[in-house]
This record gives C-alpha cells, structure tokens and sequence, in this order.
C-alpha cells in the first residue's frame, strides 16, 4: 500500500512526507489494517516514520498491532522488542513475514523492498492511494531496473479527495 501523489512520488525530495496523510481520511485505513496480518517495512521507510512521529506524535498512526518486521543491514537504535529485523534474500524474508501474518494479509512498505518483492513477483496486489497533489521529485513509486510488469484492475474507489486503486499484478509462466 502506497500514498502517491498523481505524479507518482511516493516520497518528496530528502524524503518529504508533509501533508501526504492528510488526504487520507481517518476511517480509511481500519479495513485495510484490519486485513493485515503483518508488515514487512523497508529501513528508509522506518526511519522516516520514526523522524515523522518525533516530530509530530501520532502523525504515523496506523491501526495496526500484528507482527511488525523490518528489512535491515544493521540493528534498530535502539532496539524495539516489538520488531524482528530480517535481512538477506528477499524471497526468505517475505517467507518469514507471510507466515506470521496468519493467512491474512502481508502490507510491504518501502519503494526499494516492494522493488524487489515484483522483481522476484513475490506481490499479489498493489493497493494505491492517488492523492490530489504532484511532488515533482522525490522517491519514485517503482525504483527504476523494475522493468515492465502487467497489471489487473480490481477496484477504483473515491473517499473525498483521494482515488483508492488496488491492481492485482499480472504472473507470467
Ligand atoms: N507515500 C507512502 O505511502 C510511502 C510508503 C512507504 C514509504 N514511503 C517513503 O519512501 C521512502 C523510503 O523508501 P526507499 O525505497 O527509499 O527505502 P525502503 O524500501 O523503505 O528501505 C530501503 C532500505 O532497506 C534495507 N534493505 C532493503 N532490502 C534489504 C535486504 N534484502 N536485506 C537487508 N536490508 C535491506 C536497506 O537499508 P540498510 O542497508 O541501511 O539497512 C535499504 O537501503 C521514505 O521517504 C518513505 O517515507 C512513502
């Protein structure tokens, strides 16, 4: 799950994220977490996330308690006993993530993770928030080398100033 701005940025120039969740209304991601059974985050995306709610407490809140697992070289400062950091091949660490999610749902966040999850077609669906808003630089949604990858449109909902796309990604033999 991504917030992108038309433009496809996920992330502004030395990672701006101001005013990304604000176009998401509150009771729009309960479903969604509620169909999560784990999170695989990418280390930029967690120290970001971290420097956001520094800054701002509650400004990353998500409703969301399952296992959490970070894709990292090095360890967390200072640790968090609710992570489990993996690192390494990327087909393991989505191994190990899926099976804690419990048959549920596994959220990947992080351009450079979710780059090599479809490199490896390792991601079923790609869930979109389009937000009404062009960054112009920044983190691009697909890290370049991605090469093509066909999709399938499941659904395209509005809630208020947001377009809520999800594609299921198309497999080839
Ligand atoms: N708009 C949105 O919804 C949204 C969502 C997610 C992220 N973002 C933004 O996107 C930016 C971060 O994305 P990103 O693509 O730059 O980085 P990322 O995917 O979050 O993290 C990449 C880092 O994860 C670690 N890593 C990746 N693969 C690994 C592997 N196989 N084994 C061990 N460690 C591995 C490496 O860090 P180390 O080598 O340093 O450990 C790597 O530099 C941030 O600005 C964030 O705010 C936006």
């Amino acid at each position: 799950m991504q917030q992108c701005p038309l433009d496809g940025f996920i992330a502004g120039p030395d990672d701006a994220m101001d005013g990304v969740f604000d176009f998401v209304a509150p009771d729009e991601f309960p479903e969604v977490a509620a169909a999560t059974g784990a999170m695989l985050v990418g280390r930029r995306t967690w120290e970001v996330g971290d420097a956001m709610e520094a800054d701002e407490p509650g400004s990353t809140d998500y409703p969301f308690s399952g296992p959490m697992f970070v894709l990292t070289h090095r360890p967390l400062e200072p640790p968090d006993p609710e992570v489990t950091i993996l690192t390494g091949d990327i087909g393991d660490a989505i191994a190990t993530a899926l099976d804690a999610a419990g048959g549920k749902n596994l959220e990947i966040l992080g351009a450079d993770v979710a780059g090599q999850c479809l490199r490896r077609g390792l991601v079923d669906e790609i869930l979109v928030y389009v937000l009404p808003v062009l960054l112009g630089d920044g983190i691009r949604f697909s890290s370049p080398g991605l090469g093509r990858l066909d999709l399938e449109p499941v659904s395209s909902t509005r809630s208020g100033a947001v377009t809520i796309l999800r594609f299921r990604v198309r497999k080839h033999s």
